[in-house]
C-alpha cells in the first residue's frame, strides 16, 4: 500500500495544467465501442479508472492502442462478446456505460454491476427505467445487468430526478434506436454534453445536451471520429481550493471557466480572489477564509464531488459554516479523519456538516476512503502544521493524474512512499526538516 507523506504549511504557487475529464472519458470510451470504425481520442486522463475501462473493452475484443500519454485509438470491429463480467468491471463505476453502448449496438448486453466510490447506495433504477422504455427487457441476474431487445425503439422518457449516469447511459442506447427519443429532466453536467458531442461526431443525432430536454434521432450506424475530451472540472476545482486553502497564488490552466462558476462564486464569497481568463483561472488568498453555507446540487449548482474540498477549506474559516450534501447520503466519511487533524466539524443527520472554523490544523495519520474525500485529506495535509500521512492513495489515483507531482511543482512538500518503507518516511522527514 502506498501513502502520501506531506509537510504542511507552505503556500502553493505557480502554474498547473488540468487533464481531461475522467467522468467524460468513461462515457466516451464506452461510446467508442459503438462503431466498427477506428476512433481517436485525445486528452484522455492517465489515471487508473481509465486504464481499467480500457482493459474491460479489450477483454470484449476491442483493439486499444495508446499513441501517447493522453491519446488512444480504439477499434471495436472485433468485439466478440457482450458479456462484461471480469473483476475489472466491478472495480469502477463507469463500466455501466457499456450497458447502453452494447445494447445500442447489438441489442443486448450483460455487464456486471459496477463498483466505484462508496459514497451512498447508488442504485441504477433510472438507467433500467430508460432501457425498459426503449423496448428492452432488463433483469439483474447473478450480479449482472442483463438487457436485451428485439429492437430498440425511441421513446419519451422522464427522469423523476436527474442522474448523470442514467442520462448518459440511456442516451448511448437511444442513439441507435429506431425513431426519436426525448429525455426530460436530463442531467445538464458538462460531461453529458461532452459525451453527446462525441456521439454526434460519430454521426449520432443528439440535440439539447446541456439543457434538461435532450432529443435523439436514432441512426443505424455510427462512424469513426477524432475527438478531444474537455478538461476535468473537478480536478480544476480541487487545485482552486488547494490554492485558496494554502493561502497561495496558482494559475490553473487548460480549464473552461464557465464549468467552474459555482466554485468561483463560493471562493469569492469567503474572501478568496479569483481571476478568470479565456482558458485559465488564477486563485489567490492571503488570509483565513470567511464562513459560508453550501448545499450540493446538480449542475450548474455546487457539485457534490467538490463538497469534501469545500468542507476542508471551511475547517480553517473564521466563523461557522454549514455544508449540506443533497446528492449522495454517505459522503462525509472523511470528516472523522479531518477531526484527527484538529478540525471542529459535526455531521448531523448524515447529510449536514456544521463546521466551526479553527485557527490551525495539525498533521496526523489519516486514511482516504474515497476519491474526493482522499483529495480533501491531501489538501488538509498541505494546510496543516507538521507531518500528515494520507493512507490508501489508490483511491486518489483513480481520478487525479500525477497528483503528487502536480502539487510538488506548486511547492507542496510531499512524497509517495510505501507504507512499509519506514526508512523512506524517516528519510523524507530528515530531508524536509
Ligand atoms: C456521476 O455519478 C459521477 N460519476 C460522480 O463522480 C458524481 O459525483 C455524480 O455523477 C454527480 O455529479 C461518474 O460520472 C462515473 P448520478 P453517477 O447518477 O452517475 C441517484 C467522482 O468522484 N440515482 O447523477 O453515479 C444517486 O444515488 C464520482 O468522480 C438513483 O437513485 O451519479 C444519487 O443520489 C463519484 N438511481 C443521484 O441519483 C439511479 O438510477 C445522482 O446520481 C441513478 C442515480
Amino acid at each position: 500500500m502506498e501513502q502520501y507523506i506531506i509537510k504542511g504549511g507552505k503556500p502553493l504557487r505557480g502554474e498547473v495544467s488540468i487533464s481531461g475529464y475522467k467522468n467524460a472519458a468513461l462515457g466516451i470510451i464506452a461510446a467508442a465501442v459503438m462503431t466498427d470504425e477506428t476512433v481517436k481520442i485525445e486528452n484522455v486522463p492517465d489515471i487508473s479508472d481509465i486504464d481499467i475501462l480500457l482493459k474491460v473493452i479489450t477483454e470484449l475484443g476491442a483493439k486499444v492502442d495508446r499513441i501517447g500519454k493522453h491519446t488512444i485509438r480504439i477499434n471495436a470491429s472485433k468485439i466478440n462478446t457482450v458479456r462484461a463480467d471480469s473483476e475489472n468491471v466491478r472495480k469502477i463505476r463507469g463500466s455501466y456505460y457499456l450497458v447502453g453502448a452494447l445494447l445500442g449496438k447489438y441489442n443486448k448486453a450483460q455487464v456486471a454491476l459496477p463498483g466505484g466510490c462508496n459514497i451512498g447506495s447508488r442504485p441504477i433504477d433510472r438507467h433500467i427505467k430508460g432501457f425498459d422504455a426503449l423496448g428492452s427487457e432488463v433483469k439483474i441476474e447473478h450480479g449482472l445487468i442483463c438487457a436485451k431487445a428485439e429492437k430498440l425503439t425511441g421513446a419519451s422518457i422522464y427522469f423523476d430526478e436527474s442522474s448523470v449516469g442514467a442520462t448518459i447511459n440511456v442516451m448511448l442506447a437511444a442513439c441507435m434506436a429506431e425513431g426519436q427519443t426525448t429525455l426530460e429532466n436530463a442531467a445538464k453536467e458538462p460531461h453529458v454534453v461532452d459525451v453527446a458531442n462525441f456521439l454526434n461526431s460519430m454521426g449520432a443525432n443528439i440535440k439539447g445536451a446541456g439543457t434538461d430536454v435532450i432529443r435523439i434521432k436514432g441512426v443505424t450506424k455510427l462512424h469513426g471520429s477524432e475527438y478531444s475530451i474537455i478538461p476535468d472540472q473537478i480536478e480544476a476545482g480541487t487545485f482552486m481550493f488547494a490554492a485558496a486553502a494554502s493561502r497561495g497564488d496558482v494559475l490553473i490552466k487548460n480549464v473552461i471557466p464557465k464549468h467552474l462558476e459555482a466554485f468561483t462564486a463560493k471562493l469569492l464569497e469567503v474572501g478568496v480572489t479569483v481571476e478568470e481568463y479565456d482558458d485559465a483561472v488564477r486563485v489567490m488568498a492571503k488570509d483565513r477564509p470567511g464562513s459560508t453555507h453550501v448545499k450540493t446540487l446538480a449542475y450548474p449548482g455546487f457539485l457534490t464531488d467538490m463538497q469534501p474540498l469545500m468542507t476542508t477549506l471551511l475547517s480553517l474559516s473564521d466563523g461557522t459554516s454549514i455544508v449540506t450534501e443533497s446528492i449522495f447520503e454517505n459522503r462525509f466519511k472523511y470528516v472523522d479523519e479531518l477531526t484527527k487533524m484538529g478540525a471542529n466539524i459535526k455531521v448531523v443527520e448524515s447529510n449536514t456538516a456544521i463546521i466551526t472554523g479553527v485557527e490551525r490544523l495539525t498533521g496526523a495519520i489519516v486514511s482516504a476512503s474515497d476519491l474526493r474525500g482522499g483529495a480533501a485529506l491531501v489538501m488538509a495535509g498541505i494546510m496543516a502544521e507538521g507531518f500528515t500521512i494520507v493512507e490508501n492513495v489508490e483511491y486518489i489515483e483513480r481520478g487525479y493524474e500525477d497528483f503528487e507531482s502536480k502539487l510538488q511543482k506548486l511547492g507542496a512538500v510531499m512524497a509517495k512512499v510505501d507504507s512499509n518503507d519506514l526508512k523512506a518516511i524517516k528519510k523524507f522527514k530528515l530531508k524536509v526538516g
